[in-house]
């Protein structure tokens, strides 16, 4: 028989729940049941977890105090083990709970340490950890969304006074300022900020004190033990709080809007700085070259940070996968919710780092950007002109196009049509028509809140430089 069709079976039998077994786990089994290899990153809070509810128990008068300083002594060297390296890991440990418990027995015995786990199952301690280390996970990811902002502001501010084409269906649309479409994105992030910012508090709820799917029978505190952990309530039923995995579900929707965010800024500038746009160029710490084509400078950073949005949204869609359906309480497919967590969150917080830095370091060329525009791209302002000139706009817009189609029949620009030329279209015109033919005119007339005009743009500066100050 060969390797893969054998059956053996593991050579320590004895497990947290091996009492009434009598034969081994087969080893396909224990290998795929095994998620140590996900989960020890999570061993600080599973202690913290498990010190707390110690504490709980003492409350409760299940422990006595010193059997509880007993406990919190071994789970700390337990920590300590973790932390140094020095932690040894066996076969039979199926996950990280495992391991920090066998480890507390074996340290300070099991009369003392056999006690930790009364009236408490895996399937709350495993959500408890999540929720702690998300809690500081969001926080890594806030920081960086300020770091972005702040970057985009300041690239903002420093090239106010730039006019480039802004673009509908990439098509040429109407001039604006070059911080007027960079500024957009930081108002998605800065929305993907507060998104996150409201999740913290409505996820913020004590799973533990629950149970494996009843409650806990030991007359335990929970809001004692939610004060303990920094949870700002605790779950209001049992069942719901063991296969709750909407806070991950959550989590990761919010890192694929990030990541659909970013993914479309990278877009853009992988699109402006082509050779054929031209309006910015990356720093070279932020490109790569081509090993077959020396002229070339490639864009990984941006095609990376597009390529990484993709396979977090497939995170998102993955673990709804996995809870569709699932039969109430838990079930073991929970186990798969974590990889992808940890995996959302690394390359989210990778993806913003490296989106901080490419935005800050790159060079934007003002003369190509100004040159894009042509003046076609003021056909709207025709039609504005005839408005202000009491033309309903129906009957402007039409006014303007007939223009466009004169100034292409001619094949003159539409700026270099003469008044004669204008008024066989209209005789509405007059010689002040010369004056639309200035593209900073154009831009400066949307003073509007959220328009392209400096004054709005530099008010938009300062909402976002307020809104991070007072992020603080
Ligand atoms: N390692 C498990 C997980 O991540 C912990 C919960 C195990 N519960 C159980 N009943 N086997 O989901």
């Amino acid at each position: 028989m060969s390797r893969m069709c054998s059956r053996t079976e593991e050579s320590t039998p004895f497990k947290l729940w091996g009492g009434r077994y009598s034969k081994a786990t087969d080893h396909v089994l224990s290998r795929v049941n095994n998620s140590l290899s996900v989960d020890k990153r999570l061993f600080s809070e599973d202690l913290d977890g498990s010190i707390a509810y110690a504490k709980s128990l003492t409350d409760a008068n299940l422990l006595t105090q010193s059997e509880f300083k007993v406990i919190r002594y071994g789970l700390e060297t337990v920590r300590d083990e973790w932390t140094k390296g020095t932690i040894k890991l066996m076969p039979r440990d199926e996950d990280v709970h495992t391991v920090n418990e066998r480890r507390l027995i074996e340290i300070v015995g099991p009369h003392i340490g056999g006690k930790l786990h009364t009236g408490r199952s895996r399937n709350e301690q495993v959500v408890v950890d999540m929720k702690l280390w998300m809690r500081n996970a969001v926080q890594d990811i806030l920081k960086q969304l300020r770091c972005l902002i702040d970057g985009i502001n300041a690239m903002a501010e420093r090239h106010i006074n730039v006019l480039m084409p802004g673009y509908t269906h990439m098509q040429k649309a109407q001039p604006v300022r070059f911080s007027h479409w960079l500024l957009s994105y930081a108002f998605y992030f800065k929305e993907d900020y507060q998104r996150i910012f409201e999740f913290t508090k409505r996820m913020n709820v004590l799973p533990l004190g629950t149970g494996a799917l009843a409650g806990n029978p030991f007359n335990i505190n929970r809001h004692q033990l939610a004060d303990d952990l920094g949870f700002k309530g605790v779950t209001s039923n049992s069942m719901y709080t063991v296969s709750d995995r909407d806070f991950v579900v959550e989590f990761n929707f919010l890192c694929t809007l990030i990541g659909v965010h970013m993914s479309r800024l990278a877009e853009d500038l992988i699109l402006y700085s082509t050779k054929e746009y031209n309006f910015l160029e990356l720093s070279e710490e932020y490109t790569t070259g081509s090993s077959l084509m020396p002229q070339k400078r490639n864009p990984d950073s941006l095609e990376l940070i597009r390529g990484i949005s993709g396979s977090v949204f497939g995170q998102h869609c993955g673990l709804l996968m996995t809870l569709k359906g699932l039969p109430s309480t838990y079930n073991k497919d929970l186990q798969c919710d974590k990889s992808g967590m940890f995996a959302v969150y690394d390359q989210s917080l990778l993806s913003l780092t490296l989106m901080t830095g490419v935005i800050t370091t790159m060079r934007i060329d003002e003369e190509r950007c100004l040159s894009a525009l042509s003046y076609d791209m003021l056909a709207t302002d025709v039609a504005y002109y005839l408005v202000r000139k009491g033309i309903p706009f129906r009957e402007a817009h039409h006014i303007s196009g007939e223009v466009v189609a004169y100034s292409e029949g001619v094949k003159i620009p539409i700026n270099k049509l003469t008044l004669e030329d204008l008024r066989e279209v209209s005789p509405i015109f007059d010689e002040t028509v010369s004056e639309l033919w200035n593209y900073e005119n154009s831009v400066e007339q949307y003073t509007v809140v959220g328009g392209t005009s400096k004054i709005s743009v530099q008010e938009q500066i300062k909402l976002l430089k307020e809104f991070l100050s007072s992020c603080e």
